[in-house]
């Protein structure tokens, strides 16, 4: 693993959370016009949103994490005018004998493996937390990229170490090619470009044309968003209603006659299952629920680490008041009125508790507080899960 660390030379950090502005993030403009005239409508190039931004991470410890079997991680290559895709996690080997060009490596989730990146994705907090998916950091020696394509989902494509060019187009024809393992388009007719240097940002609304080659070895963050699909959706809900609903009753027939077609399923019981799936229902708190709960549900290779041993409440309480509390970057806490979400799981929190819970959620820590007798048992065992750590600090 130790070949993949950058050498001794390479220059410090010099972007830290610390120095993060949002109007130096969205170019000047405040969320706000943001929202009105960009999300989801046309792109925006922000040159310099993130000032000396671009060191947290490199080539090995990117290469690191596409090591762990709790990340995704993707190799797309191009060899010989065709597209390789290999899916991680990868071997040392695998990494290490790499051609010098026209390979990308990308790694989604970094979210929960760099307390940072945590906090840069959640900067992003102008849009609902619900909506936010990862952040995904790819590297790409010269000449690397993952071909033209488009994203179902708005990005913010943040320039890391390196340079890179992107083409974007407003085109209609989103054709892709047949024959490849990624959706690279069959025709691509870039009208604008540009050279993206480190700290620069690009934001493009779902389904807009676009394609990164690196012109020197770069890294490219990107901050994803979910966008759900009505099948996903609907699926979903037909999943969490069957979880949900105890039909009660049993089949019966005292009146049955003999059929004249014994194959032939009867109208009886026909009518009778109808009448037992009209009794099928749900209310808006059934999707309030169910979105609560599928929205802040962890990916499934996802894992907590609880703390072994971990603290008595009391002690838990102490180190609280004394360090404040922070979420796990895994976590996903959200809320509804009184309903908090967290992980996929439901707490329904008593009223006295609902602003610091709230704060909690939207703000991802607590700053140093003596737990009050109803917030602690919620905080504990949110902590004895590992979903929640003591301390504020990254
Ligand atoms: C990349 O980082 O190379 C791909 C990002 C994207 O095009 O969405
Ligand atoms: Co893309």
């Amino acid at each position: 693993m130790g070949k993949f660390h950058s050498p001794r030379s390479a220059p410090v950090a010099t972007f830290s959370m610390a120095d993060f502005s949002l109007r130096c993030l969205l170019g000047g403009i405040t969320p706000e016009v943001f929202l009105a005239e960009y999300w989801q409508k046309k792109p925006l190039l922000v040159r310099q949103a993130l000032p000396g931004f671009g060191d947290w991470l490199d080539r090995g410890r990117l290469s690191e994490l596409a090591m762990r079997d709790d990340a995704e991680s993707r190799l797309v290559r191009f060899m010989r005018g065709q597209c390789l895709l290999d899916h991680g996690p990868f071997e040392a080997d695998d990494l290490a004998g790499l051609p010098k060009k026209n390979w990308s490596l990308l790694v989604s989730g970094v979210n929960h493996f760099l307390p940072d990146g945590d906090a840069l994705l959640h900067a992003f907090d102008f849009i609902p937390l619900a909506r936010l998916d990862d952040l995904m950091v790819s590297f790409a020696p010269p000449g690397g990229g993952v071909g033209p394509h488009f994203d179902s989902y708005d990005v913010f494509l943040i320039q890391g170490q390196g340079r890179r060019r992107w083409e974007i187009s407003a085109q209609d024809d989103l054709e892709v090619m047949d024959d490849a393992p990624l959706r690279i388009l069959k025709r691509f007719q870039p009208d604008q470009s540009w050279e993206l240097d480190p700290g620069d940002m690009l934001y493009l609304p779902p389904q807009y044309a676009h394609n990164g080659v690196a012109l020197t070895a770069c890294m490219t963050w990107s901050v994803g968003f979910r966008v759900p699909t009505a099948a996903d959706m609907v699926g979903n809900f037909l999943n969490y209603l069957h979880d949900h609903l105890s039909p009660t009753g049993l089949y019966s027939d005292p009146d049955l006659k003999r059929p004249r077609h014994p194959a032939e399923i009867p109208d009886t019981m026909l009518n009778q299952v109808a009448a037992m799936l009209k009794a099928v229902r749900w209310d808006k708190n059934a999707v309030e629920d169910f979105l609560g709960r599928y929205l802040s549900e962890p990916k499934s290779h996802i894992f907590f680490d609880p703390p072994h041993p971990p603290l008595k409440p009391a002690s838990f309480s102490k180190l609280a008041a004394k360090q404040g509390v922070r979420l796990d970057p895994r976590s996903q806490l959200l809320f509804r009125g009184s309903l908090f979400y967290m992980n996929g799981e439901r707490v329904e929190a008593p009223p006295e508790i609902l602003a610091i819970l709230r704060s909690l959620a939207d703000r991802r820590r607590l700053p140093p507080t003596t737990p009050t007798e109803s917030l602690l048992p919620i905080l504990h065992e949110w902590y004895i899960s590992g979903y929640l750590l003591p301390g504020t600090a990254q």
